[in-house]
């Protein structure tokens, strides 16, 4: 299965052109799983609600008609983050679109920074999606933070978690490293590069989009430039939980004295 990502440098507000670049770069390109870095339409830096509010869509909006002729058009399935509107709610929220129409819908769990002053806590939950025989998972950016959201992922059978990102601290690549390997699954990591700066407000994006596999080897990492980058991987070695002949990672896990 080939897998990979798109890293760019998305322009606050400019969806159209957004989807754009997105579209140019991927001239050529084939795959069968790519991800796109969080809020990938929109930008990141929100300056009130009522940006929110003018740039959200709900998961069947505009960005997703787009989603699904790209996808069409690659014979290729595309997580993707964007701002979703449900109701009179927002969410950080990603989207899993195959040729076939929409798989799935995920909100950010964990919001990071002002992001609480914009966006609902995620109440998806984490779910496990099948394409092409593979079971996906999707978290977006901080809930790396959290091993407990890849890990109950890692449990519900993901061998693939698809990661949108726009990182800003420079923890997260390494640290997906140890998910990996804690968890014997493959990490995509999708993060945008670039300085949006908005009013007063200035952010750093810090690249570095990666694949990881179930070792815990880096498959491929981008640094700070526009890019995609795909890699062929075998979505089985992550059905294999054993670190060695004694230890199987997930029997061996000792629920009985965990959170007592
Ligand atoms: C982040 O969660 N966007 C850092």
């Amino acid at each position: 299965m080939k897998i990979g990502f798109v890293q760019f440098n998305p322009i606050f507000g400019e969806k159209n052109s957004n989807c754009d670049t997105v579209k140019n770069l991927l001239h050529g390109v084939s795959a069968d799983v790519i991800v796109l870095p969080e809020l990938f339409n929109t930008g990141y830096t929100f300056l009130n609600k009522a940006e929110v509010a003018m740039l959200a869509e709900t998961k069947n909006g505009k960005t997703a008609d787009f989603m699904l002729s790209l996808a069409q058009e690659k014979k290729c399935c595309f997580a993707y983050g964007f701002a979703e509107k449900n109701k009179n709610f927002f969410y950080d929220s990603m989207a899993l679109m195959s040729p076939d129409g929409l798989i799935g819908v995920y909100r950010k769990s964990h919001l990071f920074f002002e992001e609480k002053k914009f966006f609902q806590p995620g109440n998806t939950g984490f779910h496990v999606y099948t394409y092409k025989n593979v079971k996906l998972g999707m978290l977006i950016c901080f809930d790396w933070i959290y091993p407990e959201a890849t890990r109950t992922l890692a449990l519900k059978g993901a061998q693939i978690i698809l990661h949108p990102a726009n990182l800003v601290t420079p923890y997260c690549p390494d640290a997906m490293i140890t998910r990996a390997i804690e968890n014997r699954i493959y990490i995509v990591t999708a993060d945008r590069i670039g300085k949006e700066k908005r009013d007063k407000k200035e952010l750093s994006f810090i690249g570095k989009s990666q694949v990881v596999s179930p070792k815990g080897e880096i498959l491929i990492r981008a640094e700070t430039e526009e890019c995609v980058k795909i890699v062929d991987i075998d979505p089985d070695l992550a059905l294999n939980k054993k670190f060695n002949q004694y230890n199987n990672l997930f029997d061996d896990r000792r629920e009985d004295l965990y959170f007592k």
